[in-house]
């Protein structure tokens, strides 16, 4: 049992601490934002992750798991302190450091035996060093203390057997003995642990990151030659996923990318080794193609529909990927205010981002169902891969909607069943078939 701090209650910062908890552990979790930890006292969480709000009562019940909003209070015993804070775009598309800054000085001012401070956050090649100095000179009096990178791999919907089933723990930092009792922290998770310097564990993150958005930003650009020579993207990526060295994972064609990492630490991973004078043509790329993706959607409208003018279109699905509510760089976002711009009229459904669609997208009228939305619509969008949209009643869908149009963005059906139900439908690359109908 060890007394950790967690600054920050956000998707990592709550998992992390409250896993931690779970695994027997002693754990305060901090967050600057009052109404957020109020909430959380009560077992009101300000995400949506399934399992998550069972996990924190539970542990709050057990008296391993408490929150507050006090620097002095979560450091008391604590003998590391995780920095989980966020860490958004910047201006120019660097990863912007103001809060990992803010928790940085605050651990100095408070902190009062020695601690091991862990970075969660992905924060640019360099930072680590960078946190020791800040520490180091906002210390009121010299108390020791290291600094560790353990970047985080969890994904959003799945965070919870993300974290407690990691493909590995990354670890680094300057002094060893620290990793080493990082890495203890870690051992009931039974993964493969790599201990190395700061610099490489916080490059372990972003190249993570950025493979795994090149790759779906290869299978996109795959899809999109397909669409062209007729063939179906969706058996090209199960053919290739067969061979060990591919894989089949993150070769799913649509959209593309979006959620509050990869766009920013692309981006950020760019803007770092061009600082350098490096010239990272390949996330560029890799950036491009993830754009075009969106705007396809309002290209197979129009081919579909002629104008959008005055034309209703129904999104299925808001968030960014299924299981969150979070909409931060949501396709779904993009694509309502491009049709919007071009004079059409946008409904949307969300089965749990509909909180933040108020807020994200006010001009979006929301519905209470997928049938709601397909309510007099001239074409529907699905944006959003949710399991509930994979047993829709198609045909009380195609009949109430004024068109039968449908772009999949996401491959959710098959063309020929689509076709076979009277929808004009437009898949991503799913070549000839994808056009069946029109
Ligand atoms: P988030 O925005 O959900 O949460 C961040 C929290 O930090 C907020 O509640 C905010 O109020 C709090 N905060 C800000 N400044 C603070 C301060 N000075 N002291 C205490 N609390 C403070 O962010 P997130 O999605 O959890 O991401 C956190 C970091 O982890 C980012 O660097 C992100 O790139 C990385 N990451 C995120 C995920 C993910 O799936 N969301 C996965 C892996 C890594
Ligand atoms: C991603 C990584 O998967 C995590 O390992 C990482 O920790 C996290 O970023 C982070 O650093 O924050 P997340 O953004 O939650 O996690 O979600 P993913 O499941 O990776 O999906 C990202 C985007 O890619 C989604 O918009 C999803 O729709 C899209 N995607 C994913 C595809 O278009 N095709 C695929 O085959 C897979």
């Amino acid at each position: 049992m060890k007394n950790i701090c967690v600054i920050g209650a956000g998707y990592v910062g709550l998992v992390t601490g409250t896993c931690f908890a779970d695994l027997g552990n002693n754990v305060i979790t901090l967050d600057i934002s009052e109404e957020r930890i109020e909430n959380l006292k009560k077992g009101i969480l300000p995400i949506y992750e399934p399992g998550l709000e069972e996990m924190v009562k539970r542990n709050m019940a057990a008296g391993r798991l408490s929150f507050t909003t006090s620097y002095a209070e979560a450091l008391e015993k604590a003998e590391f302190a995780f920095i989980a804070v966020g860490t958004p775009e910047g201006v120019d598309g660097e990863a912007d450091l103001k809060y990992v800054r803010a928790a940085a000085e605050s651990i100095a001012e408070h902190m009062h035996q020695p601690l091991i401070i862990v970075n969660k956050s992905t924060v640019p090649v360099g930072t680590g060093d960078w946190v020791a100095d800040i520490v180091r000179a906002k210390q009121p009096r010299p108390i020791p203390f290291s600094v560790v990178s353990c970047p985080e791999f969890l994904a959003e919907g799945s965070a919870l057997a993300d974290f407690m089933n990691p493909a590995r723990i990354v670890l680094g930092s300057t002094d060893r003995e620290a990793a080493n009792k990082v890495a203890d922290l870690h051992l009931p998770l039974r993964a493969p642990i790599v201990i190395t310097d700061l610099r490489t564990a916080e490059m372990i993150k972003y190249a993570s990151n950025a493979f795994l958005a090149t790759k779906i930003s290869f299978i996109n650009e795959i899809a999109n030659i397909c669409e062209a020579l007729g063939a179906d993207v969706k058996e090209v990526a199960a053919g290739m996923g067969y061979d060990p060295r591919i894989g089949k994972q993150f070769l799913n064609a649509g959209l593309g990318w979006g959620g509050s990492c990869f766009p920013k630490d692309v981006k950020a991973l760019a803007y770092m080794a061009t600082v350098q004078g490096k010239h990272p043509q390949l996330l560029q790329a890799v950036m491009d193609i993830n754009k075009y993706q969106r705007r396809q959607v309002v290209l197979k409208l129009r081919e579909m529909l002629g104008t959008l003018k005055g034309k209703h279109i129904g999104l299925l699905g808001l968030a960014f990927k299924p299981n969150t509510d979070d909409m931060r760089e949501a396709p779904s976002v993009e694509i309502a205010r491009a049709v919007q711009a071009e004079g059409g009229i946008v409904r949307g459904y969300d089965p749990v981002a509909r909180h933040t669609a108020e807020r994200v997208m006010p001009s979006v009228k929301l519905c209470a169902s997928a049938y709601e939305v397909a309510e007099g619509a001239d074409a529907l969008v699905v944006c959003t891969e949710w399991n509930e949209f994979k047993q829709l009643d198609l045909a009380r869908i195609k009949s109430a909607m004024r068109q039968p149009v449908m772009v999949d963005g996401r491959n959710l059906y098959e063309p020929e069943q689509m076709a076979a139900l009277g929808f004009k439908y437009r898949g991503m690359g799913r070549g000839l078939n994808g056009s069946l109908g029109l």
